[in-house]
């Protein structure tokens, strides 16, 4: 189980002090499929990335089954069995798409087989892949895929996915999807994926809306897509609702 507790985070701009997030507090039980979603610029990034331990909040505390990692860095997350899949993933360059999964799995040797089952799952194809440098050669869609087979491959138990969906075709996002919905049938990891995609916002156990550094709102699909939707027609009375649900 993961607890966000009073999470705050401020950095110095030319302008001043600005709080990026204020006072967050949410708790995200094991096997969950949670989506963040919310407004660009609401800081959904940031809080994934401090859940990471790629930023340090200036206030609050963090818990992962009971333990206070606040202070822990990002290696030392990554051992307890946090990973995250950057919105813009890096590039690699010498390394091949192989080498990035063997690495990920802990593997000196993982099979064929096993890299494509992972290759696969985001709608790539092993052999036009494996020996390829992740570098830049590789489209921006080619690199995010890889990258959240990576993240697949490390099976890890709380898999953390910026915009998975970004820059991905549609047919890739739909293997992509499946992928996602088959590891939360299974129970083997508690999912956060940030999103503004409908159909992945739908597989969702938990919707929770970042907006303006807070939780604007969180609830159920049922309860937090129609107000969602509502938003294309005007104003959204969850990207503007000043309450914070617990
Ligand atoms: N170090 C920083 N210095 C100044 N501003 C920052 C810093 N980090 C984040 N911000 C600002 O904080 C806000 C939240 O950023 P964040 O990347 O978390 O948003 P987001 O919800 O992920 O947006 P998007 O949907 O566009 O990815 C943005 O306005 C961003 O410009
Ligand atoms: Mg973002």
């Amino acid at each position: 189980m993961l607890e966000l507790k009073h999470i705050s985070y401020r950095v110095s701009t030319p302008e001043g002090e600005m709080d990026i997030l204020k006072d967050i507090s949410l708790t995200i039980p094991d096997e969950k499929l949670v989506v963040f979603t919310g407004p660009n610029g609401g800081g959904k990034t940031t809080l994934a990335r401090i859940i990471m331990g790629l930023a340090q909040p200036t206030a609050g505390q963090i818990l992962y089954d009971g333990q206070d990692i606040t202070e822990l860095d990002i290696t030392e997350r990554a051992r307890l069995g946090i990973s995250y899949g950057f919105q813009q993933p890096p590039r690699f360059k010498g390394i091949t798409v192989q080498d990035l999964l063997q690495l990920a799995a802990g593997q000196n040797k993982l099979s064929k087989d096993r890299c494509c089952n992972y290759l696969t799952n985001v709608g790539l194809c092993a052999n036009d892949y494996l020996d390829r440098e992740v570098d830049v050669s590789l489209s921006g869609g080619e690199v995010k895929r890889i990258e959240i087979a990576t993240i697949l491959a490390r099976n890890s138990k709380l898999m953390i996915f910026d915009e998975p969906e970004a820059g991905i075709d549609l047919w890739s996002f739909a293997r992509l999807t499946e992928t996602f919905e088959q590891i939360h049938a299974k129970h083997s990891a508690t999912m956060v994926i940030i999103s503004h995609q409908e159909r992945i916002i739908r597989l969702a156990d938990e919707i929770i809306v970042v907006a303006g550094g807070q939780i604007a709102h969180r609830g159920t699909t049922e309860e937090i897509f129609p107000l969602i939707l509502a938003d294309t027609l005007g104003s959204c009375p969850v990207m503007t609702r000043k309450e914070t649900a617990q």
